[in-house]
Order: structure tokens, then sequence, then C-alpha cells
């Protein structure tokens, strides 16, 4: 299969895209600090639209006042204020041919910026704060085990959230479940104890991603796109893998497909699509959801390797790809491929995830 199918067509629902390129979700800690989004970070999302992402993935965004949030200068999408400010985003994004989708992320226990967390259960996270984005230092604080009143609270924060995601112009949601946030900490079981029904099982262990995702359908129209993030790698834990290998992620999509959602995303945190989504006997985590749920799969970590990406499409492990730091070096990375240009490397200084826009342009101007 040659670059091309990287350029055909696809529908996301009723949408279709121009392309198979699809920006991934990046924190970028410059919204306001009551997390309203500000114009710079519409000229950022702008830039992606304008360098032909077929579709665009935001920064994990908060859902709720109370526990949600997991960063300094994270946007949030629970007021009307930002609401305003993410419409001009849309706006700027709409300019173009390209999608944009909001992701909706709840920290849960991982919160780098919260003195009091949730999460499923009392279980301490691995791992430290990052102490480079200014702020709370140390190891994460033991969570509080969800309440009752915590999971409608959450429920109700993610339904809202959408409902003002659609208000905002927004094309669709996804859900953070991915990377050891929230809803990765339930479907975890050395980070979910509980013995109700939302522990134990595989069912049980989807079962409040699956209430959510059910929760948001009931109030957004038709066309509004819903997809779901999920990996086995976590931010404070980049070599966790799914303990039963394929017959986890077989399990676990044989679950996931009664929800029929609009799309899965598949990541590798780590950007290592092989060592992260591989398993020992050939199967992977994208090509198993493709083939169990039906729905379209974007498969993530280190597909800037075009060779990747493109063996990914032709073996039916993926519809569409994400890329994350190759972007952020190359906003314009679909045109550049399509022309067969080069493009420029990205190095370490440039992707941290404490990094902000601001200092992000710095890098840029530095290694010009
Ligand atoms: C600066 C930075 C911030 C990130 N923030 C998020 C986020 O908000 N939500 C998310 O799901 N993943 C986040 N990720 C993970 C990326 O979406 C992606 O999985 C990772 O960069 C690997 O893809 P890549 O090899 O194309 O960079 C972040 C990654 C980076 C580098």
């Amino acid at each position: 299969m040659s670059t091309n199918s990287l350029f055909n067509p696809i529908n996301l629902r009723n949408h279709q895209l121009i392309n198979r390129f699809v920006l991934a979700p990046m924190t970028r800690r410059s919204a306001t600090s009551e997390g309203i989004a500000t114009s710079e970070m519409a000229d950022y999302y702008h830039s992606f639209a304008k360098g032909g992402f077929g579709v665009i993935i935001t920064e994990g965004t908060y859902t709720d006042d109370r526990f949600s949030q997991a960063d300094l200068n994270q946007p949030g999408l629970v007021n009307e204020t930002q609401v305003e400010a993410w419409a001009t985003i849309v706006n700027r994004v709409h300019q173009f041919d390209s999608l944009i989708i909001c992701q909706l992320m709840h920290g849960g226990a991982l919160s780098q910026c919260r003195e009091q967390t949730i999460a499923p259960s009392a279980v301490l996270p691995k791992g430290v704060r990052n102490t480079e984005d200014g702020g709370l230092i140390g190891p994460f604080p033991l969570p509080k085990e969800m309440s009752s009143e915590d999971f409608s609270e959450v429920l109700n924060g993610y339904v809202q959230s959408a409902r003002l995601a659609y208000e905002a112009g927004f094309d669709g949601v996804e859900l953070h479940a991915a990377n050891g946030y929230l809803f990765d900490q339930f479907i975890t079981p050395h980070t979910n104890l509980r013995t109700d029904r939302y522990g134990g099982n595989m069912y049980n262990r989807l079962r409040f991603l699956m209430e959510v995702f059910q929760g948001i359908k009931e109030v957004v129209p038709e066309e509004f796109i819903v997809g779901i993030r999920l990996s086995e790698s976590k931010v404070n834990d980049l070599t966790y893998r799914w303990p039963g290998g394929s017959a986890t992620a077989i399990e676990l999509f044989d679950i996931l497909k009664e929800i029929n959602a609009d799309y899965l995303h598949i990541a590798a945190e780590g950007g290592n699509w092989a060592r992260e989504c591989l398993y020992e006997d050939g199967l992977s985590s994208s090509g198993l959801a493709k083939k169990i749920t039906g729905v379209p799969i974007i498969s993530n970590g280190g597909l800037h390797d075009i060779s990747i990406a493109e063996a990914l499409l032709s073996n039916q492990e993926a519809d569409l790809i994400s890329i994350g730091r190759a972007a952020i070096a190359n906003p314009d990375f679909p045109q550049r491929v399509a022309a067969g240009n080069s493009t420029v490397p990205f190095f370490k200084e440039l992707i941290k995830p404490s990094l902000t826009l601001s200092h992000t342009r710095t890098v840029l101007e530095k290694f010009k």
C-alpha cells in the first residue's frame, strides 16, 4: 500500500474525513488559571487544521469543578465562559475541513495539582508528581475511594461537559480512559479493589465507563461523535501491559463492542506502537479492537514513521493514525507527507508534558 492509503477518505458517523491523520491529544497547560482557553491556544489548534489534519483531538479537558482537574492551567468545559473560549477555537479550526473533538478527562488519583483526589479505591499511585510543572511536588496523595455521590458527580460532570462541547460547536468528544487516569484506574486490577458492581471482573471494571458513554449518548444529537481512548501504558507506569496480554484485550473488546462507540483510540503513551500494542503471539491491541468491535480504530505511538502507519492500515490494524510529538514540530505534518517533503525532527526539549505553548515556541525558535 502506498502513502495514498493515508489520504483515502473515511467516515466517522456521518462526517467524511479528508484523510487518516489525527492530532493526538496533548496537554499544553496554557489555559488561564480559571481553565479558560486562550487566543494562543486558538492559534495552536488553527495551525494543525491549516496543516491538513483530518481530525484534531484537543488536550485533556476537565469535566467538573470538584476532583477532575489533573493539571494547573488545564482548560475546562464546565461553564459558559469556558464554552465561549472553546467556541472561538472550534470556529478557527472549522475554517478548514478538519473535525475537532474535545478530549474529556478526569484525572482521578493522578492529579498534579489537587491536594485531595478520588479514585475507584484508596490505592497510592506509583511514581511522584511532575516537579517541573509548577504544581504540587512529591508523591501523589492517597485518593479517597469513590462514594455513590462521587459516582453521580463524575457522571453528571461528563454528561454536562459533552453537552457544552456540542454547544461550543465541537464535532464530538473523546472519553479519556487511557494513560492511568480515572477510567483506566477502574480498568486496571491493582488500582480497582472494589467489591461492588464496579470492581472484580472485566465487565464490572468497564461498567462506569460504559454508563458515562451511554449517559452522554442520551443527551447529544445523533451526528455528535463519542469516542473512547484506551491504553495499556500509563503516564506513571510506561511499561505496564494488560496482565493476560491478547486474552485480556479480547475480553475487553468483546465487552466494549456492546456500546458501539463511534471510534476507539488505542494509544501508546510511551510513543512506541510495537512495544506497547503488540503481543508475543503477534496480535495487537489495535488489530483486535478493529476485528472484534468493528468500529473505526485510531492507532497511536511513534506513527510519524509513515512506513509503520501504512502497514497498520494495510494489515487492518487501524483506520486512522494519531500523531503527537512529531506534530508539535510539524503542525503541517499531513501536508509534508502528501508533498513527499521531509519533516522536522522532534527532540526531548520540545515534548515534555510540562511544557506550555510559550515554552514550546521559545524552544522551537532556539533550534531553528
Ligand atoms: C506534551 C504531551 C502531552 C500529552 N497530553 C495528553 C493528553 O492530554 N491526553 C492524552 O490522552 N494523551 C496525552 N499525551 C499522549 C499523546 O497523545 C500520545 O499518546 C503520545 O505522545 C505518543 O504518540 P506520539 O508517538 O505520536 O507522540 C501527551 C503527550 C505529550 C508529548
